[in-house]
């Protein structure tokens, strides 16, 4: 696996950093709320699972998972629901959790369904930023770390389905999908 890393971006120490930083945050903003944090499926589940935990309020969880990507590297622009919440966000602040905002076409939709449910509040919040790259006219309302225009893999985000167990980010080397 290691092998098909071109270079490191976050470390694992890195990455505990950024997200006990936003788990602080988020703490704060949501002392007198009633947080639910949303985790989309499968890339955000490592980050989910550690900002969990770097949160000191009271929270509840539930998980969604949409597809938009199938095993490429770039947006179909086709995202479908495969696994919908169990949770009616009637009443709820809801903080929806992603790996990454690329083109932004996957959180635009998420966004679009959720705030029909007619939840309490919905924000947005991801580990990463691909800015560069957006298409969609979306903005997170928390950021963990801006990242260049390149394919990254680890700590749950995938390329087909691969170095999600990595427990560091790092840049794919692009022979790896064949760019
Ligand atoms: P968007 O709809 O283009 O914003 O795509 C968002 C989704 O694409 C993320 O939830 C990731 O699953 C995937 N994605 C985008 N860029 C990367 C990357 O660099 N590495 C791994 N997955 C990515
Ligand atoms: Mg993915």
């Amino acid at each position: 696996m290691q092998d098909d890393i071109k270079e490191v971006l976050f470390s694992q120490e890195k990455l505990a950093e950024i997200v006990k930083n936003m788990g602080k945050h988020i703490s704060e903003d949501y002392k007198d709320k009633n947080l639910l944090m949303v985790s989309i499926l499968k890339g955000s589940v490592v980050f989910m699972t550690d900002l969990m935990r770097a949160i000191t309020i009271p929270c509840s969880i539930d998980f969604m998972a949409v597809s938009s990507y199938g095993s490429g590297v770039k947006t179909s622009g086709v995202v479908k629901i495969i696994k919908d919440l169990d949770i009616d966000l009637k009443g709820w602040d809801v903080l929806v959790v992603e790996d990454i905002l690329d083109s932004g076409l996957t959180l635009s939709y998420i966004l679009e369904i959720l705030q029909a449910r007619e939840p309490k509040s919905i924000r947005l919040c991801t580990l990463f930023d691909k800015p560069d790259r957006r298409t969609a006219n979306v903005k997170a309302d928390y950021v963990g770390a801006i990242v260049p225009d390149e394919f990254i893999v680890g700590y749950g985000l995938d390329y087909a389905e691969k170095y999600r167990n990595l427990p560091y980010v790092g840049i794919l080397k692009p022979e790896v999908y064949g760019d």
